[in-house]
């Protein structure tokens, strides 16, 4: 079972928050762009271009009230607040709802609609019944031990004619061989990775109706092996995911590219309606 404390203090340990901010206004006075945040805080495979994808599964006029469950750094909720989406992040990390505040106040330009951040569990979500037009789900699923519970909660609080869109890791037909640590846990205390077939099903019993579903695990694996060479070469960067995860992500990131490479992982977009 997993501890939400013990989760928090996987993404928390080797947080530099103040580090973080403090170099973010020497290189960036006038506040850094979505893509000099990447590094930082687009923590999934495929950086800012996978969450223009899966945002362009939206539409603000239609589906504007969105939630971003498990937001992490917020990048994803920066990219949709500057496309007019109402974006609202929910994470379980106290320590990366403050620092994703914080990153807001720096890179968000007048005029973008508001964004709120708020600390909470999605197996017991706080808020009404109805109150989204639209979840978001962008690796985060993959920590939660009881996805039949986070997807009734993410019924409930969906409007009907509502939208959920995930970028999710999913097992592959070699789980097996999964090696840890990866980004999202260090053992497999905190790793729930559903594999494709037990997802859909849940979503379908849980009252979605599949719209999409897309396997982008050839996509992952070229992006994270780009990413891994550019981390092997000894550079000055303004910020990286070390600053998130400490030297921990040397191997992380290595991990990443073999699970992917022998099919104990895969990662997959998925879009379905309510
Ligand atoms: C791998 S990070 C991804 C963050 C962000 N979605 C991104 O792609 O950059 C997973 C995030 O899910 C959050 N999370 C995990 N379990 C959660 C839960 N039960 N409720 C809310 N947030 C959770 C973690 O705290 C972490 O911020």
């Amino acid at each position: 079972m997993t501890n939400p404390n013990r989760l928090a203090d996987h993404y928390q340990r080797a947080l530099r928050a103040d580090e973080i901010l403090a170099q973010i206004d020497a290189h960036y006075p006038d506040g850094p762009t979505l893509h000099q945040l990447a590094p930082l805080d687009q923590l999934h495979i495929g950086g800012v271009a996978a969450s223009t994808r899966l945002l362009e599964r939206l539409n603000p006029a239609t589906h504007g009230k969105v939630l971003d469950i498990g937001a992490g750094l917020g990048g994803l909720m920066r990219q949709g607040a500057m496309l007019g989406f109402q974006m609202t992040g929910l994470d379980i990390t106290h320590g990366f709802s403050t620092l994703n505040k914080a990153l807001s106040t720096r890179a968000m330009q007048p005029g973008t609609p508001p964004l709120a951040w708020v600390t909470g569990n999605a197996s017991a979500l706080p808020f009404a019944d109805s109150s989204f037009d639209a979840l978001l789900f962008q690796h985060s699923l993959m920590n939660m031990p009881d996805a039949a519970r986070v997807l009734a909660e993410s019924r409930r609080v969906l409007r009907p004619g509502g939208q959920l869109v995930m970028h999710e890791v999913v097992s592959g037909p070699n789980v097996a061989q999964l090696h840890y640590p990866v980004p999202w846990a260090a053992s497999s205390e905190h790793s729930h990775l559903l594999n494709l077939a037990e997802l859909t099903r849940l979503l379908e019993t849980g009252g979605f109706r599949l719209e999409h579903v897309e396997d982008w695990s050839d996509m992952a694996l070229a992006w994270r092996q780009r990413q891994r060479q550019k981390e092997q070469v000894k550079r000055s960067v303004v910020l990286s995911p070390q600053w998130v995860f400490g030297e921990r992500f040397i191997t992380m990131g290595k991990n990443l590219v073999n699970n992917l490479a022998d099919g104990a992982i895969k990662v997959v977009e998925i879009q379905a309606c309510c």
